[in-house]
């Protein structure tokens, strides 16, 4: 009875674990639909009728965003969200478009690795590890062609450090990787976030925070 119990202990334990990742796909598609009253089965997002699915359901095209904007740089994502039928498939995609000197800022995927490559242009990018890692800095300089990893999790950026407009692909390890900017997150969240915090986490005056905390924070994706 006991070792029962264990076993459905650490059944439980593992669920937990797995659920906490997008779902492995139980059949060949799930193509996600907005009125749940056309759906069928459920593994992630409603799934639309497979009778009902067609070429279009995985089909998307992608413009060049536009990066006249105060970072410089334009993500367009195309996530579950935009393209129904990622639903279960556990990948996404992103453009991002860079004008000269544009910076995508440090952010995180809480549910993705992204994968890069550079496909005109001239990017510096960089990720920094965990505390248990002593906050250790990778970065590199990427030109047209190179691709570079940013682990699930981790802060990471990019900056086009060459002298024309940059573009970039990524690749994403989830259907919705989700995307949380730093500064965004810290001096525009709703509603702030009491000075008492911030002064303190970031060791400076309040005078510092309050004007941090009136800037626009553009939210580029
Ligand atoms: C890009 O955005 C800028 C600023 O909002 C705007 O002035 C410009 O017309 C846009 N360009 C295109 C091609 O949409």
């Amino acid at each position: 009875m006991k070792t029962l119990h264990f076993l459905v202990s650490i059944l439980a334990l593992a669920s937990c674990v797995a659920f906490a990742y997008d779902p492995s796909p139980l059949q060949d598609f799930c193509v996600a639909i907005k009125d749940p009253k056309d759906g069928v089965f459920v593994n992630g997002k409603f799934c639309k009728d497979p009778i009902l699915v067609n070429a279009e359901d995985f089909f998307k095209h992608v413009e060049p965003g536009n990066a006249s904007n105060p970072l410089g740089s334009q993500v367009t994502p195309v996530t579950v969200d935009q393209l129904f039928g990622l639903n279960t498939l556990g990948i996404s995609l992103a453009r991002i478009d860079f004008a000269p000197k544009g910076l995508n800022p440090p952010h995180i995927h809480p549910r993705g690795t992204e994968f890069l490559i550079v496909v005109e242009g001239t990017l510096y990018v960089g990720f920094v590890t965990s505390n248990q890692d002593n906050n250790r800095l990778f970065s590199k300089v990427l030109n047209k062609g190179d691709v570079f990893v940013f682990p699930i999790g981790l802060i990471h950026f990019q900056l086009n450090v060459g002298y024309g407009n940059a573009v970039a692909i990524a690749g994403l390890s989830s259907q919705n990787p989700g995307v949380i900017t730093i500064a965004n997150a810290l001096f525009k969240s709703n509603p702030p976030i009491s000075d008492e915090v911030l002064t303190k986490a970031f060791q400076v005056d309040k005078s510092i925070i309050d004007y941090l905390q009136k800037q626009s924070w553009y939210d580029n994706n």
